[in-house]
């Protein structure tokens, strides 16, 4: 995208309203163009202002009913307005005020918020699992050993069928208006195939986790210590260079805490950032040691102890960018890419963020995590799809959001922050997540006034277009 700014109709209604884009969902299926870009904006980028928006150039969206900026004093405002120059948020409203631009855009009253940021996928693999979900919807329970019949089929597709499918997926999230995702590894579990994984996640996505530790691969069942050897060296050193962040599966099943501490220790000295899978299947010191960690995330956070959301909430807070260290993001955030260092338009959250993963309950028929317990301890909440084709075969954050509206206790505002702000939060990010000036001008329109909708029409493609400014 090089800093241009594109616009894809996406939803159902594409093209019809004053906003005037282009293209139905398959405008978004040039996905994964360039890299961190939720899918190259493809034949919806003539439109209305779109593929336009090259150094200088200026857009005005007016006629905003709603729109969400997550600032701090002001998080929404109605007859709203906003203007997008050089790929930034310049300028934010009222309507009425707003100054001229070099192209106008009507979004006739609709709602606009930040595109979502999706901080946890799988989108690297080949395969189904649908006879899995069958049986599981007939009683079966969800098993981590699952993931290596993935794992199989991954191995045996093409690089050129691997990032089919990935792209596929992330057309599916543009129309459904994610504009930033983050792509785990996983289904390798070779040396080879999880460094030609991340390499293809690389051209998608700046946001590239290594997960070599999802599970103890079939060959090396009884010999785990070998394969843990095998992660936190020959392997580490293979996809450290496609990485910016290293993740653990920690659960029954997967891997132990101690485990995880020698893998995640291993990744954070290559300047890797941690995160980690925890509390999916059952409480363990999973959260724990990702807040020792200094982890951006923790992940799943169905089961959790007393003592897991103390943590959670004791857990560093927002630390301002001048303060210095490797761009101001602080301990084990991933350097590698400096995709966190950007303009000063806010914090870098500190923290470790909870992220929901409700997708996962929906398709495993599982407790949902309790969002309300850990919102009111303080702890900073993220959702996101975790889009993969074991526990949650969903690329829909709308979904999620009224998934954890309707089962998780948050309210619609608290789940859009959560998919937005919460999101780039996890992924140590002030560029996106929210509409403050200075912010990447990523915008979802809504079909819909308000983005209560996006919960109170469950299941209904109220998205009707994406701008996307921001380039990683
Ligand atoms: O996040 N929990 C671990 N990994 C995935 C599941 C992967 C699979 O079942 O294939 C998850 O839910
Ligand atoms: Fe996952």
């Amino acid at each position: 995208m090089g800093g241009e700014m594109s616009m894809a109709g996406a939803g159902a209604a594409g093209g019809a309203g004053g906003a005037g884009a282009a293209g139905g969902a398959g405008a978004a299926g040039g996905a994964g163009g360039e890299a961190g870009d939720v899918g190259a904006a493809g034949d919806g980028a003539s439109a209305a202002g779109s593929g336009s928006g090259g150094a200088g150039r200026s857009i005005l969206i007016e006629n905003i009913g709603l729109l969400v900026t997550h600032d701090a004093g002001r998080p929404e405002r109605s007859g709203a307005a906003i203007v997008i120059e050089n790929g930034r948020v310049a300028w934010v409203g009222d309507s009425t005020g707003a100054p001229d631009a070099d192209e106008r855009i009507d979004a006739g009253g609709r709602c606009a918020i930040p595109g979502f940021v999706d901080s946890h996928s799988h989108l690297v693999f080949a395969g189904d699992r649908a006879a899995e979900f069958e049986a599981r919807m007939a009683g079966r329970r969800y098993e981590a050993g699952g993931i290596r019949s993935t794992v199989a089929a991954t191995r045996a597709a093409s690089d050129a069928q691997l990032l089919a499918g990935a792209r596929r997926l992330l057309g599916e999230m543009r129309a459904q208006g994610t504009t930033t995702v983050e792509i785990k590894s996983g289904y390798g579990l070779t040396v080879a195939d999880e460094s030609r994984i991340l390499s293809l996640a690389r051209t998608l996505t700046a946001e590239t986790t290594y997960l070599g530790a999802h599970v103890v691969p079939a060959e090396y069942i009884g010999r785990r210590d070998d394969y843990v050897a095998l992660v936190k060296g020959e392997m580490l050193d293979a996809c450290a260079p496609h990485s910016r962040w290293i993740d653990v599966f920690v659960d029954e099943g997967a891997f132990t805490v101690d485990e995880a501490r020698s893998i995640l220790t291993a990744g954070i000295a290559r300047g890797l950032g941690a995160r980690v899978h925890a509390g999916q299947l059952a409480v363990s010191g999973g959260v724990r040691l990702a807040v020792e960690l200094g982890s951006a995330s923790v992940d799943h956070c169905t089961y959790l102890a007393d003592a897991d959301v103390e943590a959670l909430a004791g857990s560093a807070g927002a630390v301002s960018q001048d303060s210095g260290g490797t761009g101001g993001v602080p301990r084990g955030a991933g350097g590698t890419g400096g995709a966190a260092d950007v303009a000063g338009v806010g914090a870098v959250w500190a923290g470790t963020v909870a992220t929901l993963l409700p997708g996962v309950e929906f398709s495993t028929r599982s407790p949902y995590p309790d969002a309300r317990r850990l919102l009111e301890a303080g702890v900073q909440v993220a959702l996101a799809s975790d889009c993969n084709p074991g526990s949650s075969y969903t690329s829909s954050m709308p979904f999620c959001i009224a998934l954890a509206v309707r089962e998780m206790g948050m309210t619609a505002a608290e789940a859009v922050r959560a998919a937005t702000l919460g999101g780039a939060q996890a992924l140590r990010r002030t560029d996106i997540g929210h509409l403050r000036v200075g912010a990447a001008g990523d915008i979802v329109l809504l079909d819909a006034p308000s983005y209560v909708h996006l919960a109170y029409r469950p299941g209904v493609p109220l998205v009707h277009s994406v701008i996307v400014s921001s380039t990683q």
